[in-house]
């Protein structure tokens, strides 16, 4: 393994508004650096689109072999309508989905948090989210999104056949469990698993190691077993009944934009997609925002960098294991939305609108009192 620098940050602004909420992160580093001297190190390089533009090609070796050396990895978003007609091969994707796959980073924490300022910002009922705080662990390195074999082959008369392939082994399963039933301990002690074990055999397999794990070595915890639709419509029907939900990729995938919605803006949802400690306890690490690039609004100013800034309280707090600095940080979020700062998107009656850097520069404000 290379060796990995110690409180070194790999920034990769990416696309669209990635570079304009990353730049907030960049903010908030080196306020850290300059107020607290963390000896924060931070290098920024290329990803998706906008590697594709100089590199032709979604990520570089080189930018590849950075991210192995650095503690946490910290990614804005790729894609856009420009590249959609890109072999997929070359698609802004295609980077996002290496450094995950390669740094096996199969641990998808995304926390779903309705906070009390902005139950208003949701489409559904205040009594419905308020107080709402979900954790859903994807799994992120299996299942359809890597399964062999993929692809589109033709087959007779002109017709074609797309294919991928949905593929779960015991160990991938119960690694992610492992994660999700820890996590759950150290918050209100109940799982909830989410599979099609009704009509595919993977889920079958999901749905009986995760139970068989729990069996062997989580007994304490309370765990439910549900089918991934009904799970969907749990979430809008009665999202507090649940505490952590641990899923495959696709479904993982779905359902985290649709717990982003109960919290009233995709723009607040933070991420952490974590790997295993290795025996020096090191662990390799990506933080970035659940939102995507959002190439409707970039370069205006109002892209809401809260998640990006959350997401480097993860950081903090996983990788680093800085949690007074991370309560800080996430405090100081807390703050900016009591005083009735905004952006755009969680603008409501009686609240300020301010653009991108006036969000980064109030929650510097207060970490600064
Ligand atoms: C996400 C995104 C990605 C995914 C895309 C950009 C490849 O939707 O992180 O949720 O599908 O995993
Ligand atoms: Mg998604």
């Amino acid at each position: 393994m290379i060796k990995v620098k110690k409180r070194k940050f790999l920034l990769l602004p990416g696309d669209g508004i990635g570079p304009e909420v990353i730049g907030e992160v960049k903010k908030i580093i080196t306020w850290f650096n300059v107020n607290k001297s963390l000896d924060f190190d931070m290098e920024e390089a290329l990803v998706g689109g906008a590697s594709y533009d100089k590199h032709g090609t979604p990520i570089t070796d080189e930018v590849f072999y950075k991210s192995l050396e650095c503690e946490a990895v910290i990614l804005g978003a790729v894609g856009g309508p420009k590249y959609d007609n890109l072999d997929f091969s070359k698609r802004p994707e295609r980077a996002l989905l290496k450094l995950r796959k390669e740094l096996k980073l199969f641990a998808n924490l995304r926390p779903a948090i309705c906070f009390k300022q902005l139950v208003e910002a949701s489409t559904l009922k205040p009594e419905i989210v308020s107080g709402l705080d979900i954790m859903i662990v994807r799994e992120l390195t299996g299942g359809i999104y890597f399964g062999e074999p993929r692809g589109i082959k033709p087959i007779d008369k002109g017709e074609r056949k797309g294919i991928n392939t949905h593929t779960y082994t015991s160990s991938e399963i119960k690694r992610v469990a492992r994660v999700a039933f820890d996590l759950a301990k150290k918050r209100n002690n109940k799982v909830t698993s989410c599979e099609k074990s009704n009509v595919m055999e993977a889920g079958q397999l999901w749905k009986e190691e995760v139970q068989n794990l729990h069996d062997k070595e989580f007994k304490d915890v309370e765990l439910n077993h549900m089918l991934a639709d009904n799970c969907a419509m749990q979430l809008l029907r009665n999202p507090k009944q649940f505490d952590v939900i641990v899923t495959d990729n696709l479904f993982g995938d779905m359902l985290s934009d649709e717990a982003s919605m109960l919290t009233g803006s995709l723009g607040l949802l933070p991420s952490a997609s974590l790997g295993a400690k290795n025996k020096d306890g090191e662990m390799r690490a990506m933080y970035e925002p659940v939102h995507g690039s959002a190439p409707d609004i970039a370069g205006k100013g109002i892209a809401n960098p809260i998640a990006t800034i959350l997401s480097f309280a993860m950081a903090l707090r996983y990788s680093l294991d800085l949690d007074k600095e991370a309560d800080d940080l996430e405090k100081a979020v807390q703050n900016v939305l009591d005083d009735g700062l905004r952006t755009k998107d969680i603008m409501s009656k009686g609240t300020k609108e301010i653009s991108t850097s006036g969000m980064g520069d109030a929650i510097i404000a207060y970490l600064q009192k």
